[in-house]
């Protein structure tokens, strides 16, 4: 049986760039967007649903094929070659439903939370250098405005605001030097934040996947 992770293997997909995954012999798999089923699942308002899916689908070529870690100095074994950085993705997603689990007071953000998790890292990849954008949390609210109307009034403010955000204090918006701060959305930027974190220590295992 293929596992998720066994379906990401650079051993057995190539990438293609009209958005399917395609076997090594030559066999359509499945589209990209499907790589992430579960987590969008995850997502109970269909507007955010659809939403994360359109941003996925239009997200740069290099998302889906890039590792986490440009340099291999941060990140598990695990997000590392071709695919890495979707596998660090799916695994910020785990860590975040976990982390729901003991914070049941942010349950009514965890739609914004998983969509700005399933973005926060879709355009880290600087396409002419192939190294990490320092400024990565800052473009999805641009690349994906087109989308904004697919989610209710304020919906993508919310959602952009996480991703700026998820790098704390190592990333360009620190919401600990927000001026004003933004108190209401502290508890979910800090979700978001730690996910992230967390999903990249070297020490995580590929368990985590499964
Ligand atoms: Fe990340």
């Amino acid at each position: 049986m293929v596992t998720r992770y066994g379906l990401l293997s650079p051993k057995t997909l190539l990438f293609s760039r009209q958005g399917v995954l395609i076997s090594r012999k030559g066999m359509v798999l499945m589209a990209r967007v499907e790589l992430f089923t579960e987590e969008l699942a995850a997502i109970a308002d269909p507007s955010y649903r659809a939403f994360a899916a359109a941003c996925l689908e239009f997200a740069p070529q290099e998302f889906w094929t890039a590792p986490a870690s440009s340099s291999r100095k941060y990140h598990p074994e695990f997000a590392h070659g071709e695919g890495g950085l979707v596998r660090h993705t799916k695994a910020a997603v785990r860590v975040a439903l976990d982390l729901l689990r003991a914070f049941p007071e942010l349950e009514p953000e965890r739609d914004v939370i998983i969509t700005a998790i399933l973005l926060h890292d879709t355009c880290k990849v600087d396409p002419d250098t192939g190294r990490t954008d320092p400024d990565h949390p800052l473009l999805p609210g641009k690349r994906y405005e087109r989308f904004a109307g697919m989610l209710p009034p304020g919906g993508y403010e919310e959602v952009m605001a996480l991703v700026e955000t998820h790098m704390g204090i190592w990333g360009p918006v620190d919401v600990w030097k927000m001026s004003p701060p933004l108190p209401e959305r502290m508890g979910a930027a800090l979700l978001v934040h730690l996910a992230d974190y967390v999903a990249s220590r070297e020490w995580v295992s590929e368990k985590i996947l499964a």
